[in-house]
């Protein structure tokens, strides 16, 4: 082999980071072939000592990696062989790297998912506990980017743990299917050897084994999967990140983010920026990458291994490691949003947001929708002309303002006044799923029994 050839074909510089789960399967393995008599109890017990040494050599970085050896499993089987002779080439009985290797990238992405769904909870309560801080806050609520209606912004940070929520599960379901055993399966035909699949399933966790032994070595859908549930939730941090990218701007002042979080300018000494959020929306991309890098990778690719599937862990492992931390960071920096209240007001009150209060209540007092539509619309252009908010307006100005007929004009009482507050129009939206703040504790409380 060249050795242009041997860089490019070898892969332990990036898959000795499975190094760990490689020697969990291989003593699951071992485990089983003694078990079965394939291998003595002596050979196991060497193969035990052997990894014993190895693993406190990886862990302590002392673990001489070569690239001669190719990959992290040959290495680690060379290193073996080193420390325990004859019961070192044993292991490999009855197995091929292309189960083993299947089982290695399983072991390792069930214990991401894990740290994932944790991190993902701790960004959760996280999240509920600024959002009950702030149940009463009033901000307005945006469509397209226009004021629309005044909400309050414990109910706009639970929209974000509506959605975070909707990421665990996805990671959980992607779970099951990744915490199936492809060992057994060989080089794709199975072994001749008298194997117990389910024993070695056993002690390595897996809810079952693989069922066919050509799908078990060449299917990757868990690891797409994976990236899949990391793209969406990615796609929410970013979502989230552009919103706090937008409060913070000068010209919306509705937050600011902690220091620790933001970053200067070498040129600008005025300047403050959202760095985390910013960079957050930045790696979504890269995360989406990933994904289709794994999409690409599998497609076309015939029955069974081919070594294509070497390209499968640095885009999974890229993709693991950029969501990790990202929910990391945001589960201590949403903690440390500091809210401006004044700001939110302010721009609440701007922009008419209770209008759609104003042409409820004209339905209420017997107009049709459509009409008392059209009648706060013509308030709301006379207002505008005035430049003044629909608050400001006297009883019988706003009475006129409407252009409805005067016996209509009459159903306008002194009680209007409450509707169009924010306080009464947020209070007003009180059922499941509505912004007034009891329903957003009551919500918040849900949320919380459900973290449990
Ligand atoms: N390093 C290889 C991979 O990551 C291990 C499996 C190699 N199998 C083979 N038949 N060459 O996929």
């Amino acid at each position: 082999m060249s050795e242009l050839v041997k860089r490019y074909t070898a892969s332990v510089n990036f898959d000795k980071r499975l190094g760990l789960v490689d020697i969990e399967g291989s003593l699951a393995h071992a485990a089983m072939l003694a078990k079965q008599n394939i291998i003595s109890v002596r050979d196991l017990a060497d193969i035990n000592r052997g990894m014993a040494q190895i693993k406190s050599e990886i862990e302590n970085g002392e673990f001489n990696w070569q690239l001669d050896l190719e990959d992290v499993h040959l290495n680690i089987e060379a290193r073996l062989t080193a420390l325990v002779g004859a019961a070192g080439k044993r292991l490999h009985t009855g197995r091929s790297r292309n189960d083993q290797v299947a089982t290695d990238i399983r072991l390792w992405l069930r214990a991401q998912i894990d740290d994932v769904v944790m991190a993902l909870s701790q960004l959760r309560s996280g999240l509920l506990t600024v959002a009950e801080r702030e149940a009463d806050t009033i901000l307005p609520g945006f469509t397209h980017l226009q004021v629309a209606q005044p909400i309050t912004f414990g109910h706009h940070l639970l929209a974000y743990v509506n959605m975070f929520g909707r990421d665990v599960e996805r990671f959980l379901d992607c779970r099951k299917r990744t915490n199936l055993l492809p060992l057994g399966a060989a080089a794709l035909a199975g072994t001749t050897y008298p194997i117990d699949r389910e024993f070695v399933a056993q002690q390595l966790g897996f809810e079952g084994v693989c069922e066919n032994s050509l799908d078990a070595v060449s299917d990757r859908d868990f690891a797409i999967e994976f990236c899949a549930a990391a793209s969406l939730l990615m796609m929410h941090v970013s979502r989230l990140s552009e919103e706090l990218i937008i409060w913070m701007s000068p010209r919306v002042g509705f937050i600011d983010l902690a220091d620790r979080f933001c970053t200067g300018s070498s040129i600008m000494p005025q300047k403050k920026n959202p760095d985390v959020p910013e960079l957050a929306r930045g790696k979504t991309g890269r995360v989406y990458g990933d994904l289709m890098s794994l999409l690409t990778l599998m497609k076309g690719q015939p029955l069974a291994y081919n070594k294509d599937n070497q390209e499968d862990k640095e885009p999974l492992f890229d993709a693991a490691d950029t969501v990790l931390e990202t929910v990391l960071i945001f589960t201590e920096m949403v903690q440390g949003i500091v809210v401006k209240p004044e700001s939110m007001r302010a721009a609440a009150l701007q922009g008419f947001s209770t209008a759609t209060d104003l042409a409820d209540y004209l339905v209420k007092k017997g107009l049709p929708f459509r009409d008392a539509h059209e009648a706060v619309a013509h308030a709301v252009k006379i207002c505008t002309q005035k430049k003044c908010d629909l608050a400001d307006l006297t009883l019988d100005e706003l009475r006129a303002a409407t252009d409805l007929a005067p016996e209509q004009q009459a159903l306008i009482d002194p009680d209007v006044s409450h509707c169009l507050t924010l306080e009464g129009s947020v209070a007003a939206r009180n059922h499941i799923g509505g912004t007034a703040p009891n329903q957003v504790r009551a919500a918040i409380e849900r949320l919380k029994n459900a973290l449990k």
